[in-house]
């Protein structure tokens, strides 16, 4: 809404605390121009082109040099996730989701000059999903989906994009809203949760074939590792990483290594033999 001077409201969003200064103007979403947002950018054009509604439009540049995205309308969790957020058909929606965003993106090369995000201090740490198929999301956190009727219905933030794997996508999501997780770590409704009985009914949405459904914990693992050595190194170099990590990631990593070690193998089994 304009204000008395003709000036739209600029209205203050804060999500995980990740990226300062994002803020609604009536349906848009302003955000710091980076040097990847150009690749978002034509990213997020294309997966408009190609149809696929469950992500912001790109709008350009503003006036003062901001990135201008399409307002998502929904609700956004927070963690702990809330009990609604924990059903099994809030993660066989996410997967359908997630499956239609990768038929979406599917085939469409990145810009040569394509420029992508990595977390401070990170980048000496190798990626492990370097066999590029796609590019897609990676950080599926619970503030980075919208729910429209109970269910996710669009995901927003896309800054850690890249090239990536179908398999590393879906690990990333099942780590967030399985969750791959200690039981100590996961919020209050899921402590108790059948995570091989989790993992198996989002595979059973996405339509996981059977090479991804034995692909998927040797993954998960190395990607646990990895989150692990991110979140320290990120520790040291900025403070915003600083304070997650000392607020609970220094002891969520440890134990979240040692459980899908031990844990890995009942997933595996349930995704590859067992029924949903
Ligand atoms: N395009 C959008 N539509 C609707 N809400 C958005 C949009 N972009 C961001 N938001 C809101 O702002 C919050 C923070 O934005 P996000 O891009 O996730 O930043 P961060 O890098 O801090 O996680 C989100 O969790 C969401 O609530
Ligand atoms: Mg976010």
């Amino acid at each position: 809404m304009p204000s008395d001077q003709g000036v739209p409201d600029e209205e203050p969003l804060v999500g995980d605390g990740v990226t300062p200064n994002i803020t609604r103007v009536g349906d848009t979403v302003r955000r710091p121009f980076r040097p990847f947002t150009a690749t978002i950018q034509a990213y997020l054009s294309h997966l408009h082109r190609a149809g696929f509604s469950g992500a912001p439009e790109p709008l350009g540049i503003d006036e003062r040099g901001r990135e201008v995205l399409s307002f998502v309308s929904g609700d956004v969790p927070r963690e702990p996730l809330p009990p609604e957020a924990t059903g099994e058909n809030v993660l066989a929606a996410l997967a359908r989701l997630i499956r239609r965003l990768h038929d979406a993106a599917q085939g469409w090369t990145p810009p040569r000059d394509a420029v992508w995000a990595t977390l401070p201090g990170t980048q000496d740490i190798p990626f492990v999903d370097t066999e590029a198929e796609l590019v897609s999301h990676r950080d599926y956190c619970p503030g980075n989906v919208v729910f429209r009727g109970g269910l996710p219905a669009a995901l927003i933030d896309f800054d850690l994009a890249r090239p990536t794997t179908r398999i590393y996508d879906i690990a990333n999501a099942l780590y967030w809203w399985a969750p791959l997780l200690h039981p100590e770590d996961r919020t209050p409704a899921l402590v108790e949760a059948d995570i091989p009985h989790r993992a198996a009914i989002f595979a059973e949405a996405y339509g996981m074939s059977a090479q991804q459904r034995r692909a998927l914990v040797p993954l998960a693992i190395r990607m646990i590792h990895r989150f692990h050595l991110t979140s320290r190194a990120a520790a040291e170099a900025d403070p915003v990483f600083r304070r997650f990590w000392s607020e609970g990631v220094k002891d969520r990593m440890p134990r979240a290594e040692a459980w899908i070690a031990q844990e890995g193998p009942a997933i595996a089994a349930r995704l590859t033999h067992g029924p949903p």
